[in-house]
């Protein structure tokens, strides 16, 4: 294991799950990954799979059916995944980041009691606070729910949600006073079957195997019991589990660029171009070791992140840090390698392009990189005036 692919500061635990999902990585995911990509589709036996590997519920504590392990255990994984496929990295990375933690932070007894167990062994989660008019700009969002007896009828419509079109549970984030603005938020538990229907499912540049759809809510009756963490809420829950989740997309940037890396490397030193290996010219020489810097560096703001997180100190700042930065390492290494393996690198039978096609949405998602500027900067001005 060379020294970009471990941390010293990892527990035998953490270890052991690293090596374990690197394997269900390689021997399961790997194989899939140029088709779904292509079909735009996910392998439910790859959910299936994810499942069964004890990935849906990494945090979840074990009464619940979950593996009750670290937050640093969730971000290795969504890490090691992304290695291989950043689609179903993604996947994992809602599923457990932002959906479990809601239902393991803010739900009742009786919410984790019904929610987690599905989550855990079966049942895919989405998240959904983004819609057409509302992105950056997350909580003027227009979604409404109305209290009419003992439910919500919430009404409006979600845009970009991964994972719903194969989620079962769905966390909406409407707003039952719109005189409150922000506080009016709202965040509601829903299921398939109360009639979420997916509008539309978007065609995009990369991480193609990963969902992403627009969902129209049409008089959605949900029970007030549903109602995730108390009326008005919705807008903390939302962006405190949202900084939390950077570090999780962090993660899932750093093993793009690792996987990219992994690919086009050893092709250097394989490939003879003046009588020798491409890699020991000194001008693919410095490009690499820039590259291996790169991602070393972002991988120690992600898990100094993913760490003062678990150990109670504040993180928001160093969330957004690490998400910026690793997010710009994924592209610049994913596009360098592509150059680095020349023409063939260029072709879709190698992965190579796919890593960098994958890398562009770490700028977008999850707040852009100008919001993740935005947050760093507020820290600034109230430390430095
Ligand atoms: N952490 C904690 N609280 C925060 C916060 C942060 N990073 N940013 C803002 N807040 C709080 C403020 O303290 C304030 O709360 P109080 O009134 O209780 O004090 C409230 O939020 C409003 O603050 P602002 O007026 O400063 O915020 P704003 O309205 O200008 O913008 C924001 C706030 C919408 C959170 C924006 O900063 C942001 O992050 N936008 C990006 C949204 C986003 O990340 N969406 C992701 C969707 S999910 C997704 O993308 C998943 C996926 O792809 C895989
Ligand atoms: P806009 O907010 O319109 O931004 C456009 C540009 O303006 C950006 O460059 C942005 O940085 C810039 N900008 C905006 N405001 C400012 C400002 N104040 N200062 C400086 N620049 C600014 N959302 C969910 O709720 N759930 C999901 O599961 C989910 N998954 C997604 C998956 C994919 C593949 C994609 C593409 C999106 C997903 N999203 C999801 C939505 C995602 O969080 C938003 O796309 C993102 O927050 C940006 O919003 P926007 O697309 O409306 O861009």
């Amino acid at each position: 294991d060379g020294i970009l692919n471990s941390l010293d500061t990892l527990t035998e635990e953490e270890q052991l799950l690293q090596e374990s999902v690197r394997r269900f990585a390689n021997e399961v995911v790997a194989p899939k990954v140029r088709e779904m990509d292509e079909n735009e589709m996910m392998d439910p036996e790859i959910i299936k799979g994810l499942y069964e590997q004890g990935l849906m519920g990494i945090e979840t504590p074990a009464d619940y059916g979950g593996a009750e392990s670290s937050f640093t255990a969730a971000i290795i994984a969504i890490e090691e995944l992304a290695k291989v496929d950043p689609s179903v990295s993604v996947l994992c990375d809602v599923h457990n980041t932002l959906v479990n933690t809601i239902f393991r932070k803010h739900g009742t007894k009786e919410q984790q009691e019904k929610f987690l167990p599905l989550l855990s062994e079966s049942k895919l989660g989405s998240f959904c606070l983004s819609e057409p008019a509302s992105g950056s700009d997350a909580f003027a969002l227009k979604t409404r729910a109305e209290k009419i007896g003992d439910d919500y009828i919430i009404n409006g419509s979600k845009m970009w949600i991964t994972n719903s079109y194969e989620a079962e549970i769905f966390l909406i984030f409407a707003n039952v006073d719109p005189s409150k603005g922000y506080k009016g938020i709202t965040c509601f538990a829903a299921t398939r079957d109360m009639g979420i229907q997916i509008a539309k499912k978007e065609q995009k540049l990369g991480i193609r195997a990963s969902s992403t759809c627009t969902l129209n809510f049409d008089d959605l009756k949900v029970p007030a019991a549903n109602i995730i963490g108390g009326v008005g809420q919705g807008y903390k829950i939302a962006i405190e589990c949202l900084n939390e989740g950077r570090i999780g997309i962090a993660a899932q940037m750093i093993g793009l660029a690792q996987g990219a890396f992994d690919k086009a490397v050893p092709y250097t030193y394989q490939r003879v171009q003046f009588g020798q290996p491409v890699g020991h010219f000194q001008g693919m020489q410095f490009q690499i070791a820039d590259a291996a810097t790169d991602i070393a560096a972002a991988r120690l703001l992600t898990y100094n992140a993913a760490r003062r997180k678990e150990e109670g100190k504040s993180f928001t700042k160093e969330a957004a840090m690490a998400k910026l930065v690793a997010s710009r390492v994924a592209q610049s290494v994913s596009g360098a390698a592509i150059e680095w393996a020349g023409g063939v690198g260029f072709t879709r039978e190698t992965g190579i392009e796919k890593y960098w096609r994958d890398s562009k949405i770490g700028a977008i998602y999850e707040g852009t990189s100008n919001i993740q500027l935005q947050t760093i900067a507020k820290f600034i001005q109230k430390e430095y005036s």
